[in-house]
């Protein structure tokens, strides 16, 4: 079985101390930093972009995990290569040549990933799965932290998992110690966290996750 990662989303952090917040999470054991790049129009929500994730680069060596729910991403995904992407995330939902976004994400010789709303088939990735290294299993409607875990994600889990058994496995919505275990059992390895992580003590909340 493969490891379990810890993906801290920086949505919950304070934004008015963003790099030290970044610093916060590295050392309090985090994985990766998650990254939520909102356009108000793929999700009624706006967050921040490119310029953003450069100003925090140098704050840490971790991976920056970039979950783009915005319309159309592909117009973008060379901004956020430069601003020190290591893995880009875009929605099955907001591209309409997914097979060809995924293809621009690794020419550039970052990892791709794809997301999948929660009303969102598995089928929509089937032909284009084994050229992906993460696969977003949504387990809340994106758009918002601090909402509730999904039930039905735990079989799309499952799902995505029967379709390929290598590729990264990664849940975002809703994960606490009281919902990540199901989700490890079904077959998922790396876990977006925000409100669990960032309401309490940071290495204590992420330690918890880990012990499950
Ligand atoms: C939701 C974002 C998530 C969010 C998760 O649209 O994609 O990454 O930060 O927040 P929690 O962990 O609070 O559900
Ligand atoms: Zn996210």
């Amino acid at each position: 079985k493969k490891d379990i990662k810890i993906a801290p989303s920086i949505l919950s952090a304070d934004f008015s101390q963003l790099g030290n917040e970044v610093i916060a999470i590295d050392k309090a054991g985090a994985d990766y930093i998650h990254i939520d790049v909102m356009d108000g129009m793929f999700v009624p929500n706006i967050t921040f972009g490119a310029p953003v994730i450069k100003a925090i680069r140098n704050k840490t060596s971790l991976v920056f995990d970039v979950h783009l729910m915005i319309e159309a991403p592909e117009r973008y995904i060379e901004d956020f290569v430069k601003a020190g992407a290591d893995i880009i995330v875009v929605h099955a939902e907001a591209t309409k040549h997914l097979h060809r976004t995924i293809q621009l994400i690794k020419s550039f010789g970052v990892k791709a990933g794809v997301s999948l709303n929660p009303a969102t088939p598995v089928e929509a990735i089937k032909y284009v799965i084994d050229d992906l290294d993460m696969v977003l299993v949504m387990s809340v409607n994106p758009g918002f932290g601090g909402q509730k875990f999904i039930e039905n994600s735990i079989q799309k889990i499952q799902e995505v998992r029967n379709l390929n058994n290598t590729v990264d496995i990664q849940v975002d919505g809703g994960i606490t110690n009281e919902t990540i275990g199901k989700c490890i059992d079904a077959g998922a390895n790396i876990f977006v966290a925000g409100s669990y992580v960032f309401s309490g003590n940071y290495e204590e909340r992420i330690k918890s996750l880990k012990e499950r």
